[in-house]
């Protein structure tokens, strides 16, 4: 954000100032970060940094507008052009957004959806950033989840991946117009941080990227969650599971207390603590399968996941639904 607001007062736009964000999203704990994400706990650490609003995020399965599939997508990025446009042009810097946002449920948007956002972007002089901190470095089957998309953006945040977490390192990369344009006017950006450039760390992640790209793995995730995505569908006869989508080896199983009206078994983070979840999490970790349910259960594997451990995996899950289900007479 500092480097898109830093970006617009050098190209000569200071008003430009705001950053919309989307409903659902999760960009990090740290103050700025956590502006911009829409669970953002106002009783403790409110008023946030100021300038911040929020537009829906696609979804498949529940959409906000309450249209299905595609037209759906493309309401959501007609709500970003209504947004600049109610906040000014004059006044907006970036808009952020993950791929494919895995705080709000993995819902794959439709190509067109980030496409249409990029064309309103570009034609308001929005900056678009990209958040590839859980999407990038092969989780959804490409280097970086834009490329499923065909979508460029204007800046790109990066982390977990880039040193597949042997390394505590986050990077921002950003279009040569934009670095073009901090050289022609010789000023640097001011973020001088007590670990930035830290050599072990940078080190860890080029050893990484290049296992990462001598192993193929960004590919072997989108084979081998195309596997995965096929098995989790069978989970779809449970009376609990809504829904199941993913893309790579970033899946999710949607558990709803009633298929009919898509009820979910909480909502947001309140979601962990609700029985039937609380149980599911039981049983799952119980069997040596540790992951999290909030309104969906995630599963994003290492890339490096074998068929049998996915099989696995995928039995555990339909145990545990079975044993859950039973106990709350479903
Ligand atoms: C999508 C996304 N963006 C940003 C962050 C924040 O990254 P960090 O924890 O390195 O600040 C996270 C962390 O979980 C994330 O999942």
């Amino acid at each position: 954000m500092k480097i898109a607001k830093q970006l617009q007062a050098l190209r000569g736009f200071p008003k430009r100032y705001k950053v919309i964000a989307r409903r659902g999203g999760y960009h990090g704990s740290t103050f700025g970060a956590m502006s911009i994400t829409a669970s953002r706990n106002e009783k403790y650490f409110g008023p946030f940094m100021y300038g911040v609003s929020f537009i829906p995020s696609p979804n498949r399965y529940r959409n906000d507008f309450g249209v299905e599939g595609e037209a759906g997508d493309l309401l959501c990025a007609e709500a970003l052009e209504q947004e600049i446009k109610a906040q000014g042009p004059e006044t907006v810097a970036a808009f952020i957004g993950e791929p494919i946002s895995a705080a709000n449920g993995v819902h794959v948007p439709s190509a067109s959806y980030w496409r249409k956002v990029r064309e309103i972007c570009t034609r308001h002089g929005v900056l678009l950033i990209l958040d590839e901190v859980i999407n990038g470095f092969g989780r959804t089957g490409t280097m970086f989840g834009c490329q499923q998309f065909d979508v460029v953006p204007d800046l790109m945040t990066m982390a977990k991946g880039l040193s597949s977490g042997y390394a505590p390192i986050a990077a921002v990369a950003v279009g040569d117009e934009i670095y073009e344009e901090f050289q022609k006017q010789e000023v640097a950006l001011a973020h001088l941080l007590t670990f930035g450039g830290q050599a072990v760390s940078c080190a860890a992640a080029l050893k990484n990227l290049e296992i990462l790209r001598r192993e193929e793995l960004p590919q072997r995730s989108a084979v081998e969650g195309r596997y995965l995505l096929s098995r989790l569908e069978g989970l779809r006869s449970h009376p609990t599971v809504g829904d199941v989508r993913g893309r790579g080896l970033l899946t999710a199983v949607e558990l709803v207390r009633d298929k009919t009206t898509k009820e979910p078994f909480g909502v947001g983070p309140a979601a962990a603590s609700e029985p039937f979840n609380r149980k599911m999490n039981e049983l799952l970790a119980e069997r040596g399968l540790l992951t999290r349910i909030f309104g969906t259960l995630q599963l994003c594997p290492p890339l490096v996941v074998t068929r049998d451990e996915i099989d696995r995996m995928v039995a555990i899950i339909d145990e545990c639904l079975t044993i859950a289900e039973r106990e709350f007479g479903f």
